[in-house]
């Protein structure tokens, strides 16, 4: 471990990624000869969001770079709530389907409590954000599930990189229902002390600074500063947020950065959750990009994977 004037070991969640997607190739092959095709991922992507823009073609490219199929309904930021019903219904009946996503957020036109209805009209064997309400007991109480990829892609970072849990203290900074909730659920069940904090935690740092292990998840640039760490902690980066402003990024990397250059070419770049001089204190640091994110789409692709053997009984 390192600890304050060592740089943190930063852990690669892109090759920690590629090694899941090999892992994956014999699996998908088992699947097309059973099932006479590889296993298929139908898509709903609604409006016009521009982050979900960039996670859909990248989910779709890392999919099909597999050899898996994968089919994308589109609709307008105008449409009806029925209307994304109607492709989950479709998708569902469809047997050529093995896993659905709906890509959140949802337009705002379409209500609410939009996203809850969604995820709850999914068939829950082809549930592979694991955001069904079934799949989200069967995660509580510890039976075999499809969990969400985010905090499974998490764990298997902290698995690989041989991150002790047991026992130690982790906190979760953020209580969203795609990361924070079911990743201190999966935590709890490998036996770490967890702390879910949220925008109303009275004295955050202090609070954060007592974990061994710490994950940002609140979607602010570079929220998480050096104080908020222990020495020696392991911080995981869930936050990509796209900086846009030229005074911002100088603020947060520094006058002579390689992202100010990089944002001078390109006019925006990536930020994490977490400030660039976490690094310092840090024992283990991820990434942004190249951390948490390959890792959430390889474990997509590992549920859907898994989604098709169970419906060819090729698992239990
Ligand atoms: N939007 C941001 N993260 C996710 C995710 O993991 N799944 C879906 N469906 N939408 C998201």
């Amino acid at each position: 471990m390192s600890g304050v004037g060592t740089p943190a070991r930063v852990l690669d969640g892109a090759g920690v990624a590629a090694a899941i997607c090999e892992s994956l190739r014999p699996r998908i092959e088992d699947v097309r000869r059973a099932a006479g095709r590889p296993p298929a991922l139908g898509l709903l992507l609604a409006g016009s969001d521009p982050g979900s823009e960039v996670y859909v073609r990248n989910k779709i490219r890392e999919s099909e770079a597999l050899g898996m199929r994968t089919a994308l309904k589109r609709l307008p930021d105008s449409a009806a709530f029925g209307e994304a019903l109607a492709v989950v219904d479709a998708f569902n009946a469809d047997p050529g389907v093995d896993g659905i996503l709906v890509q959140s957020p949802l337009p705002a036109g379409m209500g609410d409590d939009a996203e809850r209805r969604i995820f709850a009209a999914i068939d829950p064997s082809k549930d592979v954000d694991g955001f069904h309400p079934e799949n989200v007991g069967r995660l509580v109480q510890q039976t075999p599930a499809l969990a969400p990829c985010t905090p499974a892609g998490v764990m298997e970072l902290l698995d690989r990189c041989s991150v002790p849990l047991v026992g130690r203290r982790a906190v979760v900074i953020g209580r969203s229902d795609i990361v924070g909730k079911p990743l201190a659920m999966l935590l709890l069940h490998r036996h770490a002390t967890v702390t879910i904090c949220h925008s109303r935690t009275v004295d955050l740092p202090r609070v954060a600074a007592q974990a061994d292990v710490l994950v940002a998840a609140v979607g602010r640039p570079a929220f998480v500063t050096a104080d908020f760490v222990k020495p020696g902690a392991t911080v995981v980066d869930v936050g990509t947020n796209t900086l846009t402003d030229r005074d911002r990024v100088t603020s947060i990397f520094g006058a002579g950065s390689k992202k100010l250059a990089a944002f001078d070419r390109r006019g925006r770049v990536l930020s994490g959750d977490v400030h660039p001089g976490v690094a310092d204190v840090a024992g283990a640091i991820t990434p942004v990009p190249g951390g948490v994110g390959p890792l959430t789409i390889a474990m997509l692709l590992s549920n859907t994977v898994q989604a098709a053997e169970r419906r060819l009984g090729l698992r239990s």
